[in-house]
This record gives structure tokens, sequence and C-alpha cells, in this order.
């Protein structure tokens, strides 16, 4: 999986990806990052790539041309037209669903926008995918593509060591995963669950099963509506209802 960024801060994606998992990930060439800086496209001797918005208003607007050169570099490097994402509150609000489908891509563009905007032309050429992460305003794309980078890389096959934790996590059936506990056996007073230290792994499983439907159902009763539940899951919601 290779991710090209087209961005005005190249070192704030490339710093990022190096840490942690991702930055297993690239040593692994597992994914590689490219972060192209938009500057280097500009037309002039100082990087200016944005000017007044025409029609008048605050703010500046990213030019069109320098976004569109550096898109078709990358177009003539791969020799096909690659998905291109453009971070925006404007656009769909990212979930699970969607790292699972950019996931199966092999090339992926990241548009990332600052000031007031991007020339809305270039974004008619290039835009294969809006993308919002949450209905707040960032100053700019770069954490928001650094979102959507970590969320596809977790599901490139061998990037995470337990290939079980991909499918057994929160999201992945619609539901919130059940809490966790580890050494000391005891903190603060508080025990773990009793049931964890039993051995009985049919037992562990159910009560695991009823943490998450309860967690769920406190926390997000929303995804329940298209959770795939069983008749005892709907039992069991049922009963926390009733309490
Ligand atoms: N750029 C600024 N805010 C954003 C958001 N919430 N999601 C994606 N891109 C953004």
């Amino acid at each position: 999986m290779n991710f090209y960024v087209l961005t005005l801060f190249p070192e704030m994606i490339q710093e990022a990806v190096m840490t942690s998992i991702t930055g297993r990930a690239i040593t692994d060439e597992k994914i590689s990052v490219k972060a192209i800086n938009i500057r280097d496209y500009a037309d002039n001797d100082y990087g200016q790539i944005d000017d007044y918005p025409y029609g008048g208003g605050a703010g500046m607007v990213m030019q069109a041309p320098p976004i569109y050169d550096a898109y078709q570099d990358i177009v003539k490097e791969l020799g096909y037209k690659p998905r291109v994402i453009y971070m925006t509150p404007q656009g769909k609000t990212y979930e699970q669903s969607d790292a699972k489908s950019f996931a199966e891509e092999k090339d992926i563009v990241i548009l990332c926008g600052h000031y007031e905007g991007v020339d809305e032309r270039v974004l008619e050429e290039i835009v294969t995918d809006n993308i919002s992460i949450g209905d707040y305003v960032l100053t700019g794309g770069e954490l928001p593509a650094l979102v959507v980078i970590d969320s596809i890389t977790r599901l490139v096959p061998g990037v995470l060591n337990n290939d079980d934790s991909a499918v057994t996590e929160s999201f992945e059936d619609g539901l919130l995963e059940h809490p966790q506990y580890t050494r000391p056996a005891e903190f603060n007073g508080k025990e773990v669950p009793e049931i964890l230290l039993s051995g009985n792994h049919a037992k562990i499983d159910e009560y695991r099963r009823q943490e998450s439907l309860k967690r769920t159902y406190e926390r997000r009763p929303d995804m329940l509506e298209s959770a795939d539940l069983s008749e005892k899951d709907r039992e069991f919601i049922d009963s926390i209802k009733s309490d």
C-alpha cells in the first residue's frame, strides 16, 4: 500500500508516520508514505501557491495548477489514476467501512487543504472521495490524513502482530469491544472479574460478548440497529433494558 500525500507541511506527515506501528510497517515495506510538498509545484520563486478568492471575502484559496501538476506527476509514475481522498469537513464522515474499502487499493493519494479552501475546479478534476473525520473544523488536512493512513495501515496484511486483533476489535463486528484487564489482579481495591481467571473459555467468550453488548448499548445504542445480533444477544439486551 503506497500513500502519496499532497501537503504544505510534508514534515508533519513524514515525522508522524515514522513512529509506532506505521513506522514499523514502513521499515517492513508493508506500506510507503511519500509526502509531496505542493509548494514545489509553484510557478514562482517564492513558493506561493495561494491567492485571493474571486468574488472577494476573507482568507486565501489554494490555486489549482500546483495541485494538479503534483497529481499528474503521481499519475505518470503509476500509469493509472488512483483514488484521491480530499480531507475536508464537508466530506462524508469517515468510518471503519471506508478504511476497509481504501485498504483494497494499491495506491492512495490524499490531498490536504489549508486556508479558506482549494479552488473547486481542481477538486472536480482529481478527487474521488471527500472525507471528514468528524463535525469539527481543524486548521488543515494533515491530522485527518494521518488518521486515515493509520486506520488503513492496520488493515494491511502482516502489519499487526496478532492477525486476530484486526478482526476482533471495536467496530469490526458492529459492536464496541469488551473491557480488557491485565496484572495486577487487584488495583485500588478493584478486582479483575472472576470469570476471567476461571480458565473456562466458553464462559469467558459469553461474558465478553455480553460486556460488548452492554457497552454498545450504553455508549453507542445507534450501532445496535445495524449490528449482527443473535436471538441470545437480543434477549440479553432486553434484560439490561429492563434493569
Ligand atoms: N480539514 C479541516 N477539518 C477537517 C475535518 N474535520 N475532517 C477532515 N478534514 C478537515
